[in-house]
């Protein structure tokens, strides 16, 4: 790789449906992005179902919820002629590399991630293994193909720094300066709609393991439904302000101006000159407006991928084929930096 090409490579876990807070956040990255790639440059996207695992999980779901993440993230505009979409199951590479990268990640910083402290609450010897090493197997997913930027939202922001301590580390303890053996990945979190919030509570993140479903838009919910939990989301009685400053404090307003923002690719103060003074009565059936138009061509182009199994499973075959060939020359040079005797293969 030559040193001004980009490698981008991002993933998403196999669990549950796609919400608004990914697309924004994320999947609309991974599309601008690859429909921005200049000859030489690559764009690498996965289903994180390796990491699915390290919650408990029901085997039949998980399979289906590969392939439907899959088509959604066909049906948003991933072309997986243009950039290499597969599930990390199918590429043994990741898993390798994160046994080769555990001795020098450190407890304390596995320790310090905050993912980690919320998934395990009070019952942290209850939890599995894979939950406390999960940062680690992503920052294999990333440093194998010497990623250059990892498009995410906010939250994946910590785990991308640790890819890099990760990184630096092994570097230093086993590279040769002038030839190490991973590059130091840039995380790229939208400037706007970084962490999209809940619909019910301004101060959670929209997520799919919040029980409730009005709590978020999910790509394939239909006109009515998003019409729906627009109107039910939760706002206060004041109208929208003319400045951002005034929205300061009151978090469930900023998270549906937000979302309006992104959606219409308008700065905030944009659209607050526009409904500045305006109460939620006329705002929210102008923010359930947009998403329709948004949602309902990606859904339309979901519902048709689902009736074929067979195009997604070569597209995730196609796809491995060509990460596992991506992946082989770093996989190599790791386990040469170790002194580890590999298999010649
Ligand atoms: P996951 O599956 O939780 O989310 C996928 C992407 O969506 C973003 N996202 C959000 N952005 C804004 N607002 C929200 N409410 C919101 N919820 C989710 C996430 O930041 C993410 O970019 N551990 C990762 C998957 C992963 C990964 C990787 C990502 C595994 N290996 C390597 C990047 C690089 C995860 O669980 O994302």
């Amino acid at each position: 790789m030559s040193a001004d090409t980009l490698r981008v490579v991002s993933g998403i876990q196999p669990t549950g449906n796609l919400h608004l807070g990914n697309y924004l956040g994320a999947i609309r990255n991974w599309v601008r992005m690859q429909n921005e790639m200049e000859a030489g440059s690559e764009c690498l996207f996965f289903l994180a179902d390796l990491h699915a695992i390290s919650m408990s999980h029901d085997p039949v779901e998980l399979r289906r919820n590969t392939l439907e993440m899959a088509a959604a993230l066909v049906a948003c505009g991933i072309d997986p002629d243009r950039s290499v979409l597969f599930n990390q199951a199918q590429v043994p590479a990741h898993a390798e590399l994160q046994w080769l990268l555990m001795g020098t990640a450190r407890m304390g910083w596995l320790g310090r991630m905050t993912q980690w402290k919320d998934k395990a609450g009070k019952n942290r010897e209850g939890q599995s293994v894979a939950l406390y090493a999960y940062p680690v197997l992503q920052a294999a997913d990333v440093l194998l193909y010497q990623a250059t930027h990892v498009p995410v939202g906010d939250d994946q922001k910590q785990h991308l720094e640790l890819a890099r301590d990760i990184a630096q580390k092994f570097n230093n303890d086993f590279a040769d300066d002038d030839r190490p053996v991973f590059t130091l990945p840039e995380p790229f979190i939208p400037p706007q709609a970084a962490r999209i919030m809940s619909l019910r509570d301004g101060s959670a993140k929209m997520s799919k393991s919040d029980p409730s479903d009005m709590s978020r838009i999910n790509l394939t919910d239909d006109a009515d439904t998003v019409m729906k939990k627009i109107k039910k989301a939760k706002t206060d009685p004041e109208p929208l302000p003319s400045e951002i400053d005034g929205l300061e404090g009151r978090t469930e307003a900023l998270n549906l101006v937000t979302m309006y923002s992104a959606l219409t690719d308008r700065k905030i103060d944009h659209v607050l000159a526009e409904f500045g003074g305006k109460g939620f009565g006329t705002f929210k059936p102008a923010l359930g407006e947009v998403l329709v138009e948004t949602l309902s061509p990606i859904s339309e182009r979901f519902n048709a991928l689902l009736r074929d199994d067979e195009f997604i499973d070569a597209v995730l075959a196609r796809g491995a084929a060509k990460a596992r060939e991506r992946g082989l020359p770093t996989l190599h040079a790791a386990y040469e930096a170790l002194g580890l005797l590999r298999h010649p293969g």
